[in-house]
């Protein structure tokens, strides 16, 4: 397969390639041109001009495209999500989730074509109105992973599009071939040329040119905490609107009274599910110390039944990490867990699975302490850490006392503590008696603390990044009238 860069309505070829591999048996699956500096020229150009033309396009035709999007996913589901598995890894189920996951917001932001509600308010002079709407922000700069290729993008580029900004899209390196097959679906839509292009390139450079370019008005950014870090500083420069999603340290809270069985699913789910590789994966049970040691017996026994292997089978319920340094990290942070005096209770190897492939058992560790590495860095990986409290109260001080603030969930049957823990838990997604995964597309999105920088995606949420507010005020009095001067003259 080969698949090219996409900038002003045209497939492109770069001066070089670059290959993708399948993680699971370490074979190129497609040859990508690599887009280079000249290549973000152009993107920036060509949405430059073509912005001229599509935000005066109706909100409402807008929307349409992004319904016919929707169709055309739909359709095409099932291949997407094989190629999908193919590219990164993930168990096929789970991929036909992220197609999904684009299926629902392309419908959700296609509604918003005929709603987009600004505001209107009362106004203190006489013979006067005022209002305030939503105006597109120009060019948009999206920079995306690999764990989420096709929703964590559609949380980007649909709430860009129907807003009536264009698009240039980088997504992760890992994942070209889906992207450039999700692209192909915005082409058979009829996004008009420029509206949305496309750069594949290994490495920074092109994603750096595109953060400092003066013509990109907004960043969008979802990854690491220090690549976000990075970005912010260069963006500041230009004083350009910046969304970041990034690292997750996240616990799932289990106190006294919760159900075993429950607690065990939604935790393997949430832990080892996409192979630890979400940004909302469970990485902390703090469990109180009246249940610990059954729920640590039943996640033990269960943890060793899970079944690794290539995601396109539909029995398999791990996949891959996404390459070789991504296992190497989590061994590394393995023996540092070991080395801080945490106990392995299983996993904690790199798996063997037909001799190919980038493998890791999943790991569970207890008697981990609160502010130890393990306990307190992202490992992004299916590795658990089981940390020990006495009380509902000291469970939720170790979760707020976390440098990241995504994702918390509690299992408890009492009312009265699960509601305490609405109000007191600090992080951007509370679940409760359910894992820390699974945020629905209607809901905002991000996170506290070191996750994010304040922004939220998705829900209505996400048209604060991509749209600027303007606030009009008519004086159809045919005088001149001085706010807040003429009408207080009583008052002197
Ligand atoms: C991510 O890991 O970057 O809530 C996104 C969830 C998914 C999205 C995860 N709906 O786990």
């Amino acid at each position: 397969m080969e698949f090219k860069n996409y900038i002003n309505g045209k497939w492109v070829d770069g001066r070089s390639k670059f290959q993708t591999i399948n993680p699971a048996t370490e074979e190129m699956l497609a040859e990508i041109a690599q887009a280079d500096n000249s290549d973000v020229e152009a993107a920036v150009s060509a949405a430059t001009q073509a912005f001229k033309s599509w935000r005066l396009v109706p909100a409402p035709l807008r929307g349409e495209l992004l319904f016919k999007i929707a169709d055309i996913l739909k359709q095409r589901k099932e291949e997407l999500a094989r190629l999908l598995t193919q590219d990164m890894g993930k168990v096929i189920s789970e991929a036909r989730g992220d197609v999904q996951e684009a299926i629902d917001m392309a419908y959700y932001m296609g509604g918003e074509g005929r709603r987009m509600l600004g505001y209107t308010a009362p106004v203190e002079m006489p013979d006067k109105f005022g209002m305030a709407v939503r105006d597109p922000a120009g060019v948009v700069g999206l920079i995306t992973p690999w764990n989420f290729p096709i929703a964590v993008p559609s949380w980007k580029i649909f709430p860009a599009l129907v807003a009536g900004d264009t698009v240039i899209w980088k997504p992760s390196p890992e994942t070209p071939a889906i992207s450039a097959a999700f692209t192909k679906v915005f082409e058979e839509a009829g996004l008009p040329p420029g509206v949305f292009n496309l750069l594949l390139a290994p490495g920074a450079e092109v994603a750096k040119a595109l953060v400092s370019h003066p013509g990109v008005r907004v960043l969008s950014f979802t990854g690491s905490t220090g690549t976000g870090r990075a970005i912010a500083e260069s963006a500041a420069k230009l004083n350009k609107k910046l969304s970041l999603e990034m690292g997750g340290k996240n616990a799932i809270i289990v106190l006294d009274d919760a159900d075993i069985d429950l607690v065990t699913d939604a935790t393997l789910w949430a832990a080892f599910g996409t192979t630890g590789q979400r940004c909302t994966a469970a990485s902390r049970l703090i469990v109180q110390k009246g249940i610990a040691g059954k729920v640590t017996e039943c996640l033990v026994e269960r943890t060793k039944t899970l079944k690794l292997g290539n995601g396109l089978e539909e029995s398999v319920q791990i996949g891959p990490v996404i390459n070789k340094s991504a296992l190497e990290r989590i061994q590394r942070y393995v023996e540092i867990g070991r080395k801080e005096g945490a106990r392995v209770l299983t996993g904690a190897s790199v798996a063997d699975v037909n001799g190919k492939g980038f493998f890791y058992t999943p790991t569970l560790f207890d008697g981990v302490r609160p502010g130890s590495t393990l306990e307190a860095e992202e490992i992004f990986g299916p590795v658990l850490s089981i940390i020990e409290v006495d009380s509902f109260e000291e469970a939720v001080e170790v979760n707020n006392r976390s440098q990241y603030g995504l994702s918390t969930s509690i299992f408890t049957q009492d009312v009265n503590r699960a509601f305490a823990a609405m109000r007191d838990i600090f992080s951007g997604l509370v679940y409760i008696n359910h894992g820390t995964t699974g945020a629905e597309i209607q809901f905002p999105f991000g996170g506290v603390r070191g996750t994010g920088n304040g922004h939220r995606e998705a829900g209505q949420a996400a048209l604060e990044v991509f749209t600027e507010w303007k606030s009009i005020y008519v004086d159809y009095s045919g005088r001149l009238q001085r706010a807040q001067i003429d009408n207080r003259e009583e008052e002197m």
